[in-house]
């Protein structure tokens, strides 16, 4: 039980991915990305914070030589309409000319973020751009984006854990868990 941001409390219900699930299906996508990426020694790209958890345990799976960077976008807010607002906090450090890029996600809800990093990306001219999330929730989606590789679908639920927030808490979990509010 917590609070939230406006006094409510909170409560971790039922858990939608248990750590044994996200780790057999993060070695099962560690192996598609080997078998794609052999030999061409990927870039993958974090967005942060979300995607840290998922991008350390993804890349200790692969098993193959590749290079890390990381990214951060201003989150675009509630109420935003268009991928317009969003801009770029923290640039990644690597030239990307040339270069096979993997953008690596938690989750994609309306698209808006990836839409507008693919676009970002690809203006630099890497060789290929892909990307991959664990966690889908399509129902959410505003614009449409091309994910090559998925972790899991899920219901248009609030999700934390294994890397997911809600007020920067719960990132922490092993798990990925369903936070409802109980307003009183
Ligand atoms: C989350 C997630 C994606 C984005 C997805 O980040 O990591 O980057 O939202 O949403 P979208 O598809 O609707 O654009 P968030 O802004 O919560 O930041 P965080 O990763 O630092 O928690």
């Amino acid at each position: 039980m917590g609070m939230t941001a406006a006094g409510g409390s909170t409560d971790l219900t039922a858990i939608l991915l248990t750590e044994e699930q996200i780790a057999a299906r993060v070695a099962t996508l560690a192996e598609q990305l080997a078998q794609d990426y052999q030999g061409k020694c990927p870039l993958l790209i974090g967005v942060l914070k979300g995607s840290i958890v998922f991008l350390a345990d993804l890349i200790r799976k692969m098993g193959i030589p590749l290079e890390i960077d990381l990214i951060c976008v201003s989150s675009y807010g509630c109420n935003a309409q268009s991928s317009g607002r969003i801009s770029l906090l923290k640039d990644v450090a690597a030239d990307l000319t040339g270069r096979h890029v993997v953008l690596v996600e938690d989750i994609i809800d309306s698209g808006l973020t990836v839409a507008w990093l693919l676009e970002t990306l690809r203006e630099r001219q890497p060789a290929s751009l892909a990307v991959v999330c664990l966690l889908n929730k399509p129902d959410r989606r505003e614009v449409d984006v091309p994910i090559n590789y998925t972790g899991f679908e899920i219901p248009d639920e609030f999700v934390v854990g294994y890397g997911l927030d809600f007020a920067e808490q719960y990132r922490y979990l092993p798990h990925v868990a369903v936070l409802r509010s109980q307003v009183p």
